[in-house]
This record gives C-alpha cells, sequence and structure tokens, in this order.
C-alpha cells in the first residue's frame, strides 16, 4: 500500500510552471493571466478564491479577483465576462461556483471566449474531450491524470470505475479514462448494487461528499484508491470513525477535520491509494495554474 502524495507532485507541477513562466516572461514580455469573478459571500467559495489568488502570485501569474455582491444583475455580470474576453492580459476566466440561485449559471457561463475557459467547462471544450483533441482539462480530472502518470501508473486495460457523474469531474474523467483505454464503469447516486461494480474495479474514483462511504469490504484487493471527496467534519465520534492520525490531532486543535469518501480502513487493500488530505486536493488548484499557462501558451502560437 503506497501513498500517492498529490502534495508532492503538486510541489513539483508548480516548480515547472515558474521555470516556464520565467522563461516565457523573457522571450515574449508578457506573463500569463488569471481572472477570478466571484458572486455573493459564499464562505467557502472566499476560501476556494484566495487560495487560487494567492497560488497564482507565487507562481508568477498576473491574478485578479473580481468580486461582486449577490444583488448584481445578470447583465452586469455578463459585460463584466464580455470585457476579460476582450482583455489581452487576461488568458484564463474563472466564475467561481455555485453561483447564487438568482442565476441562470449557464446563461452567464456561455459568455466566456472557449479560448479563457480555464475550467475547460464550456461545452466545446468539454466536446474536445470527447474528441480526445483538447489541450485542457477541467482541473480536478487533470490533476488525477497528472499523479497517475507521476508514479508511471498506465491505466490501460484496467477496470476503472468512476462514482459521481458531475460534468467537472465523473464525465469528463470517465471520458479521459476511456481516452487512456481504461474500461470505464460510471456509478451515481441511482446506481444499482453500487459494492459489486466497485469490488470489480482496479482503479476506483470517488466523487461522492460523503465520509468514509466507501468501505473495505468494497474494495479489490491491490486496487487503486482516487478519493476526490472533501467531507468535513465536527463531531469527535465521527473523528475517530473515518479520521486519519494527523487529522484527529487537528480536531483537538481546531475543532474540525477533513476526510475522504473512502473509510481509512480500505487502504490497508489497497496497492496505492490518495490520502485526503494531501492527495487530489493540492491539485486541483495547481492544475487551474497549469490550464492557464496553457491558454497563454496557445495564445502565443506556442502550443501545437
Ligand atoms: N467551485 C468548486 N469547484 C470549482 C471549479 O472547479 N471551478 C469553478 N469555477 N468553481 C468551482
Amino acid at each position: 500500500m503506497a501513498i500517492l502524495e498529490g502534495k508532492r507532485v503538486s510541489s513539483e507541477i508548480k516548480l515547472q510552471i515558474i521555470e516556464e513562466i520565467n522563461i516565457l516572461k523573457k522571450t515574449t514580455g508578457k506573463v500569463p493571466g488569471l481572472s477570478v469573478v466571484i458572486v455573493g459571500e459564499n464562505e467557502a467559495s472566499k476560501a476556494y478564491v484566495k487560495s487560487k489568488d494567492r497560488m497564482a502570485s507565487e507562481l508568477g501569474i498576473k491574478s485578479n479577483v473580481i468580486e461582486f455582491d449577490e444583488n448584481i444583475s445578470s447583465d452586469k455580470l455578463i459585460q463584466k465576462i464580455i470585457e476579460l474576453n476582450e482583455n489581452d492580459e487576461v488568458n484564463g476566466i474563472l466564475i467561481q461556483l455555485p453561483l447564487p440561485k438568482k442565476f441562470n449559471t449557464w446563461e452567464i457561463l456561455d459568455n466566456i471566449n472557449p479560448d479563457k475557459d480555464v475550467d475547460c467547462l464550456l461545452p466545446i471544450n468539454l466536446g474536445m474531450i470527447f474528441l480526445n483533441r483538447t489541450t485542457i482539462f477541467p482541473c480536478t480530472p487533470a490533476g488525477i491524470l497528472k499523479i497517475l502518470d507521476f508514479y508511471n501508473i498506465n491505466v490501460s486495460g484496467m477496470n476503472a470505475v468512476v462514482v459521481g457523474r458531475s460534468f467537472i469531474v465523473g464525465k469528463p474523467i470517465a471520458t479521459m479514462l476511456t481516452n487512456k483505454n481504461a474500461t470505464v464503469t460510471i456509478c451515481h447516486s441511482k446506481t444499482k448494487n453500487l459494492a459489486d461494480h466497485l469490488r470489480r474495479a482496479n482503479l476506483l474514483i470517488s466523487a461522492i461528499g460523503r465520509p468514509g462511504f466507501i468501505s473495505e469490504d468494497m474494495v479489490k484487493e491491490g486496487s487503486i484508491l482516487i478519493d476526490i471527496g472533501i467531507n468535513y467534519i465536527n463531531k469527535k465520534d465521527d473523528v475517530n470513525e473515518y479520521c486519519v492520525e494527523s487529522q484527529i490531532k487537528k480536531f483537538d486543535r481546531k475543532g474540525y477535520a477533513i476526510t475522504g469518501d473512502i473509510h481509512k480502513k480500505a487502504y490497508k487493500k489497497a496497492s496505492y491509494y490518495t490520502p485526503v488530505p494531501g492527495g487530489v486536493g493540492p491539485m486541483t488548484v495547481t492544475m487551474l495554474m497549469y490550464n492557464t499557462l496553457q491558454l497563454f501558451k496557445k495564445k502565443q502560437n506556442l502550443l501545437k
């Protein structure tokens, strides 16, 4: 049972990004630019945006966070997106989701220039994944593939089971794994006999959002477990049941801890697993920076 240390992979990719940006700055006189738009007062979203802004600055990406009050109209928000589309210094535009309920999310997102769709969630960019023609991928799926690459894990011929069918994680990662010749099953909340599917998985990817939901008896001996769940725990009993030692200590200091979807007891059956925290999580923001750099290079005709 070996740990797939996303945190370590993330650190290496960040160093590569810094190096590449330094070179590009010298050759083009420009740096990649990322604009993040956040609407309303969702505390989790604000924390994510802050970490994106901080990492961008750390890597030499010109970052710009645009905050709007929840009362802003759809028209004003769209107007801002059009302005960012026309701004040559902006290579990536990210609208932090979820938007407050009054907005029709797609009515807003559809205004992003597909060449600046750093999240890779517009229809044309998701379609490019389907066709295996793309240069960028949504950040979390991209992070998973980078981790597998880093540890020289070839998924060709594996039975991969993805639990979760969101357009930003489950569906794209299933397609990306198919493109890499895995045999993929997508499971979701209406799947019957989930455990039967999971027990056949050589590669199990879970994006459910329920602490410790995948138990030891549901996983195959020798499988690879990728856990995308980030579940907050604030009850002592739950912490002891679900969390690893470092998080139990964190709970004692801070009153909360995090854990994934895959029960810690399942780890010992795995050949490899991603921990929570320190697994896929750190890769997501890093891949946003990676995507910003790819879009910048594409604009400068430096990508094939
Ligand atoms: N909110 C949570 N995850 C994401 C993401 O990947 N992209 C955007 N835009 N918003 C999010």
